[in-house]
């Protein structure tokens, strides 16, 4: 049997970081150690609410500690309009397991559990980076036992939340820029891949005879705004675990990455210099492409290990 691979995902749930944590849980690949909490897409009180809500659903033991309730520097700015105001209309979960609420923050519980594994641990933030670099400033001997950072984030293109800057990174670029300064192996699942990582409608229709959580999906998917029924939905966060379970589906570059933090159009930008301007060694494997038809395959068979 194949020994699973330890991780922590840090989420701010969220629709798409639902489904990401249900794939996550019940791919058989994945040891979820721990599932940390951040302020991103809603409030922190409602995302670590969520995370509860979503593990009494999926009927998972994992503890959750909460963590940062804004950014680093500026205002949370959150993406309700998108989630919808408690961050996961549209379906009625059963009451959070509030049993599995940790009294530890999310950065003494991610030290906690990193320091105490066998073996170095993977960290797939999908939400803004705040936890990481707070983690990463108070105690900075967890990197050597970090396998990898597998985030979802940034675009090596054009942005969601600004004209240039993708949700995640804007929220808090200069956790951002610590996490990417960090020296740690880091995998990117940037906007590009996750706005080609589509559930289209033929797929939507299948959803609800894939079990409780393709049901749950299907109720979601008609509150989420990120695409529509019709065009396709985006499921951002999925990338992000689909690159751990389904490596070949990207198409990655080994490149160097840096943050935008001073431009007055352009703060929260990830500089993605494919073309070494910069004249940087590379600090990222960048998933720059996406095979949407496979990835359609692989989200749907996923959902079916679901319950
Ligand atoms: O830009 C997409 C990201 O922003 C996803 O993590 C989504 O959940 C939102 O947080
Ligand atoms: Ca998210």
């Amino acid at each position: 049997m194949l020994k699973k691979r330890p991780i922590i995902i840090d989420t701010d749930p969220g629709i798409d970081d639902a489904l990401a944590i249900a794939i996550a849980l019940f791919s058989g690949e994945l040891d979820v150690r721990l599932i940390t909490t951040v302020a991103g897409n809603v409030s922190i009180e409602k995302v670590t609410r969520n995370a509860l809500r979503l593990l009494s659903f999926f009927g998972k033991e994992v503890p959750v500690a909460m963590g940062a309730r804004k950014p680093l520097i500026g205002p949370l700015v959150d993406a309700s309009d998108i989630h919808g105001a408690s961050g996961m209309e549209g379906f009625d979960f059963p009451e959070p397991r509030e049993d599995l609420l940790l009294q530890e923050n999310a950065v003494n519980a991610m030290r906690r559990v990193i320091m105490a594994s066998e073996e170095p641990i993977t960290l797939v933030p999908i939400g803004p980076l705040t936890n990481i670099a707070l983690l990463l400033s108070m105690y900075p001997e967890v990197s050597e036992h970090i396998r990898e950072i597998v985030m979802m984030g940034g675009s090596v293109t054009r942005g969601n939340k600004g004209v240039m800057s993708e949700f995640n990174i804007a929220t808090d670029p200069e956790a951002a820029k610590i996490v990417f300064d960090s020296g740690i192996p880091i995998v990117v699942a940037t906007l590009d891949v996750g706005l080609k990582a589509l559930v289209m409608p033929e797929d939507t229709q299948k959803l609800p005879d894939l079990g409780q959580v393709g049901q749950m999906a299907h109720c979601l998917f008609r509150k989420y705004r990120g695409g529509s029924f019709n065009t396709g939905l985006k499921m951002y966060d999925s990338c992000a675990i689909a690159y751990l379970l389904a490596p070949t589906l990207f198409e990655t570059v080994d490149t160097f990455v840096d943050v935008e933090l001073a431009g007055s159009l352009t703060k929260g930008c990830t500089v993605v210099d494919l073309k070494n301007y910069m004249k940087q060694p590379a600090n990222a494997k960048v998933c720059v492409d996406i095979d949407g038809e496979a990835f359609r395959r692989w989200f749907l068979e996923s959902v079916g290990k679901c319950i």
